[in-house]
């Protein structure tokens, strides 16, 4: 088999090639004298074609190129949790640190740390019987994370031996003998080929929320643990931020963020000030529990395409050790230009806006990996991955193809409503556009905070459907003409959007919100629309309900630090309604 090939034609990150033999689609090649990292994407006859992940500028036809046979693969160990990686998991700081912010092209940097040592425990011992995915032992990997090393897919026997102590990842800490006698070792470290999904023994129906403590989506709009959702939304609508508070304050185990290079700077920007965030759930710094996958350096575009399935193999490897992993993309949509531009070079028979054919299907392909599942491995562990994508259609259009297509995939949709942005109700999530289909499973976790939860919400948001029904009219005949009833409709959606779905991502307090929280508020709201209908019923003018000196507290519940304070807010207002309810009674 000939893995030497020579470099026949060059069109930008599109390499031809001639004399490769026994290449398979997705082996991963080094090309020309630099050795830039290439991928096959196409084989056909003696033709070769490579997308290569790096600046193709000064390769020259007749340089070579070498097979390696093998796939791309992400390494997975300890080391991981911290680590700022490119899409080919290349260490950005190491790179950084190596070559400056102008990455050399065919830099070589080895993902996982060769020198340093993990102290690894052993939780079982020789002469015990270990399966594929059971858990040998564990390494302190972070100052939050516990890693728990896992038998290799494909091995299955008894331990032969296994040692507590220092290691390196790539050291052997246990062997195996399997059935037939061969022995194989145990390391801290294990590769897995990116485009393949990991396996699991089955999938679970989800039943848990992934809580964010941001009000529109967990009320309205919620997500499973093990779920997906979409964020599309126009330039500066707000994705970015919301992202952010969400790797910032979910109950996710373990949080992966996949910046697909939105703006040159933004990256940069992450670089610097991502290891500094805080992670209020721990006290710790965020990056005790995070991963960032992003292309600060002047990668191309076709990088881009790997980091999204490197960043959801490394979440895989996590859920299989039992974790509740959240993976975040920002933005899914630079991943699908690199799929066009590669398929425009290509040659490919253009559909939708010059996006290939095979679009939906990778799209979808991939939102297929998240989901909460029983991990390989002996007992009954359970672990999720939840996807988070950011979807940027220019234009703000939502029609566009990959925002169309991915609504298409996803359980849950927010959908950014620039005019929101506008007017600076952030998030500017549209509560008319946005659902979630995660509704009835999570029934029942925030039922145990308030039986009413569902009914409450329901109420809510027709109450916001109608007061846009009734915006439309009031525009045309004056908010005055309007009966008092629906005045009052006006009024209460007012206090929704204002006291409730705006929360601002910068607010000490309200930047989160629990979830009990979230039910009083939801429950103070609704339940002053209760007893202001009645008012209505016995006559109360609108006004005189609008004029409540009290009203106000309802739009500062979300700055209230505990429930009592809630309670007492509401009180004071009820007591000033059942005044006027006496006034008019009489
Ligand atoms: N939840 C929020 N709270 C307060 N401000 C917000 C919020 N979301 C967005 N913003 C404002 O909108 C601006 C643009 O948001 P950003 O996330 O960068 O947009 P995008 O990523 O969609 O381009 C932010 O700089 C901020 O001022
Ligand atoms: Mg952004």
């Amino acid at each position: 088999m000939e893995k030497i090939g020579e470099i026949k034609r060059i069109n930008g990150s599109l390499i031809i090639a001639e004399g490769l033999k026994g290449v398979k689609i997705g082996d991963i090649a080094y090309v020309g004298d630099l050795k830039l990292i290439g991928e096959v994407v196409r084989i056909s006859g003696r033709e070769v074609a490579l997308q290569c992940y790096e600046d193709t500028s000064g390769l020259r036809p007749g340089e070579h190129v070498i097979s390696t046979g093998t796939p791309l693969v992400a390494e997975l160990g300890p080391g991981l949790i911290g680590g700022i990686f490119d899409g080919l998991e290349r260490s950005e700081l190491e790179l950084w640190k190596k070559a400056g912010p102008f990455i050399k092209k065919g830099y070589r940097v080895i993902p996982l740390n060769r020198e340093k040592k993990w102290y690894f425990k052993p939780g079982v011992k020789p002469g015990d019987r270990v399966v594929e995915g059971d858990i040998v032992g564990v390494v302190r990997e972070s100052k939050v994370v516990e890693h728990r090393v896992l038998v290799p897919v494909g091995i299955n026997g008894v331990v032969e031996n296994i040692e507590e102590g220092e290691f390196r990842v790539d050291e052997p800490v246990a062997e195996v003998r399997l059935p037939n006698g061969v022995k194989r070792e145990i390391k801290l470290m294990q590769t897995w080929p990116v485009r393949i999904p990991r396996p699991y023994k089955e999938r679970l129906p989800l039943a848990q929320p992934l809580f964010t403590g941001q009000r529109v989506i967990d009320t309205f709009f919620p997500i499973a643990k093990g779920g997906t959702a979409a964020i599309p939304g126009g330039f500066g609508t707000g994705k970015t931020i919301t992202l952010h508070s969400i790797a910032k304050w979910s109950d996710a185990d373990i949080v992966i963020y996949v910046g697909c290079g939105e703006r040159g700077n933004e990256m940069a920007d992450i670089l610097t000030h991502f290891p500094e965030l805080e992670d209020p759930r721990t006290g710790e710094k965020l990056i005790e529990r995070a991963i960032f996958i992003a292309n600060v350096s002047n990668l191309p575009v076709s990088a881009r395409e790997a980091s999204i399935y490197m960043g959801i193999t490394i979440a895989e490897y996590y859920r299989d050790q039992g974790y509740d992993v959240g993976i975040i993309v920002d933005s899914t949509s630079r991943w699908a230009e690199a799929l066009r531009d590669l398929s425009g070079r290509l040659e490919e028979l253009p559909a939708e806006e010059g996006y290939p054919a095979y679009l939906a299907e990778r799209i979808a392909e991939f939102y297929e990996r998240a989901g909460r599942v029983v991990t390989l491995g002996s007992g009954r562990r359970i672990g999720s991955v939840t996807i988070m994508g950011a979807v940027s259609p220019p234009g703000g259009d939502f029609s566009e193809p990959v925002t169309s297509t991915t609504m298409r995939f996803v359980g849950a949709l927010w959908a950014l409503d620039t005019e929101l942005a506008f007017r600076r109700h952030f998030p500017a999530i549209n509560w008319l556009r946005s659902f979630s289909r995660y509704v009835d499973v999570l029934r029942e976790f925030w039922e145990r905070y308030d039986p009413n939860w569902f009914r409450l919400r329901e109420e809510a948001l027709r109450l916001l459907e109608e007061s846009s029904r009734l915006e439309e009219i009031a525009r045309v005949i004056g908010e005055k003409a309007l009966p008092d009833e629906q005045r009052l409709i006006l009024l209460v959606s007012e206090i929704l959007k204002e006291g409730f779905l705006v929360q601002s991502a910068f607010h000490e307090v309200d930047r989160y919100c629990p979830p009990e929280k979230q039910v009083r508020m939801l429950r103070a709201i609704m339940e002053f629309y209760r007893r202001a209908s009645e008012l209505i019923k016995l006559g109360v003018p609108v006004e005189r309900i609008r004029g409540l000196k009290n009203l106000v507290e309802l739009l500062r519940l979300k700055e209230k630090k505990g429930l009592e304070e809630i309670d007492e807010a509401e009180k004071r207002l009820i007591e000033e309604m059942e005044e006027l309810k006496a006034e008019y009674s009489r």
